[in-house]
């Protein structure tokens, strides 16, 4: 099947990837962007060839140690004259507005990824030639005085308050993603009980099991359901099986791949029917995708310090909009010392997973905080969750296989044919699904003409124009399968 590197070594063929040494005159040509339709050729898209019973699967094969660098804008030495002349000057600027113009277009068509493209931080662009760097603890004024703790102080005061733990029982630091809050999450966990198993549902995003290997934590994957929530039975077998040995538990609030919520109070149920007190247990929240979402949705449960929980993450740059990659990590201020240490050069305290930390983020997020309000988000997130079910049932109306979580913008859906459709709407797939994640950058406009193109090369795909469905009923169940033998059992919007 269609790899990464046979993809590119296609590309190279088709003249899109070759190696572009800068020229003293700069006259070279630059790279263009690969035209779908082209990728649609070098990558079977296995038309024609879906049976009902086939599995469609295209997984690609990373060949490590073969990195492909025939897209990249290699850097070369300045000529002596580049100066005099502003060739160089005008041939970095022409590459920089080529990719502005790629971003502008990439933009239009992000769908698969849970990032949020609104925003407007025009007022913070004056900030940008600053070198601010938040190292150390956010609450210790350090040495290096280009910083923005200020802002970051007041960005976890706002979460703290959304998380319903009082200032002085929380600690926290913006991070630089949500894998850096579970790495951290995961590590106050097992710093506070050294000999714990990490428990975490098989639906689990990669970095919490990375965090296991990297610390070389016992680790114990839990089932999910269909609707890809931990499986509380599972969890119930596997944690009597290991009684002796506290339990370091991660728990989704919306996973990578459904969107779905774990019932954090069901989990913490079990926790106690098996017979763990809160002195015996440590529970990490990952709510990197909903952790923002779920305080304003009325039927959720509620991710709450009131509740026997260690920390919660959140990355910035997914619900919240920041336009570089971030997160929020806030545990309890009792957990902490355990990590800490001073660090006489910093004149401050390392608590965090790592040293330097970006000081434009908490602007960033201290601005749109500040401009949204908890109101805003509300908004946004009933906006969302509308439009979610709005894509949902026109999926349905197209027949096309769909799962939607309750409480989730997630949108899973049978993994379309053809692959430069799939690289168009940067759609991220598993397996035998792909999904959409609606966002408050996602319109409806846009959902309309992602059904209609959907819809389109799902027919082309089957040139005698019958359209085979496929059977996804593993992955979201027989009631929304849409595949001949499930059809029957898919509700139709009008039933619910
Ligand atoms: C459930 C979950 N946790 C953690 C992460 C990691 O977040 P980040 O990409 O900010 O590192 C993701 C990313 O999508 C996620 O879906």
């Amino acid at each position: 099947m269609g790899g990464s590197v046979e993809a590119v070594t296609v590309g190279a063929e088709n003249g899109f990837s070759k190696k572009r040494a800068l020229s003293p005159v700069a006259a070279e040509e630059l790279p263009e962007e690969i035209p779908f339709d082209s990728l649609k050729t070098v990558l079977p898209a296995l038309v024609g060839e879906a049976k009902e019973d086939v599995v469609v699967e295209q997984t690609k094969n990373f060949v490590l140690g073969k990195n492909v660098h025939g897209t990249c804008l290699e850097i070369t030495e300045p000529g002596l004259d580049d100066e005099e002349t502003g060739d160089r000057d005008a041939y970095m600027a022409g590459i920089l507005s080529r990719y502005r113009k790629t971003l502008v277009e990439k933009t239009k068509y992000h769908l698969g990824y849970p990032y949020n493209l609104d925003f407007d931080y025009g007022a913070l662009s004056q900030l940008q030639h600053f070198s601010i760097n938040n190292l150390g603890d956010p609450f210790i004024e350090s040495n290096y005085g280009v910083h923005s703790r200020q802002f970051e102080v007041g960005v976890l005061d706002w979460f703290a308050r959304l998380w319903e733990i009082e200032k002085e029982d929380y600690w926290g630091y913006i991070t630089n993603c949500g894998t850096e809050g579970n790495l951290h999450g995961i590590l106050v966990g097992r710093e506070v009980f050294p000999d714990g198993i990490l428990y975490a549902s098989k639906d689990s995003h990669y970095s919490v099991f990375k965090a296991a290997r990297m610390y070389r934590m016992e680790s114990v994957k839990i089932d999910t359901l269909l609707s890809g929530e931990i499986d509380c039975a599972d969890f119930e077998r596997k944690l009597s099986e290991r009684k002796d040995k506290p339990a370091i538990l991660n728990v989704n609030i919306g996973t990578t791949v459904k969107g779905a919520v774990d019932d954090l109070d069901l989990v913490l149920k079990t926790l106690e029917k098996v017979g763990y007190t809160e002195d015996r247990f440590y529970i990490h929240v990952d709510g990197a995708l909903f952790g923002l979402m779920m305080p304003f949705v009325k039927k959720a449960p509620k991710v709450t310090f009131k509740k026997a929980i260690g920390s919660v993450s959140v990355s910035g740059h997914k619900f919240v909009g920041c336009p570089m990659p971030c997160g929020i990590q806030i545990t309890r201020m009792r957990h902490i010392n355990c990590l800490s240490q001073n660090v006489e050069y910093l004149a401050s305290r390392d608590a965090t997973i790592m040293g330097s930390r970006n000081g434009h983020a908490p602007l960033f997020l201290w601005y749109t905080l500040n401009r949204k309000g908890y109101r805003g988000f509300q908004k946004e997130v009933q906006r969302c969750l509308r439009n979610a079910h709005y894509l949902k049932e026109r999926l349905r109306e197209a027949n096309i296989g769909v799962l939607l979580n309750e409480l989730s913008s997630t949108v899973v859906f049978e993994r379309p044919l053809d692959e430069a459709f799939i690289l168009k709407w940067q759609l991220a797939c598993q397996g035998k699904i792909a999904h959409a994640i609606v966002m408050p950058s996602v319109t409806v406009e846009k959902l309309d003409d992602f059904v209609e193109e959907l819809i389109a090369v799902r027919k082309r795909a089957f040139p005698d124009g019958n359209v085979v469905v496929p059977c996804i009923v593993e992955e979201v169940g027989p009631e929304n399968c849409a595949c001949s033998v499930h059809r029957d059992t898919v509700s139709s919007p009008k039933d619910e």
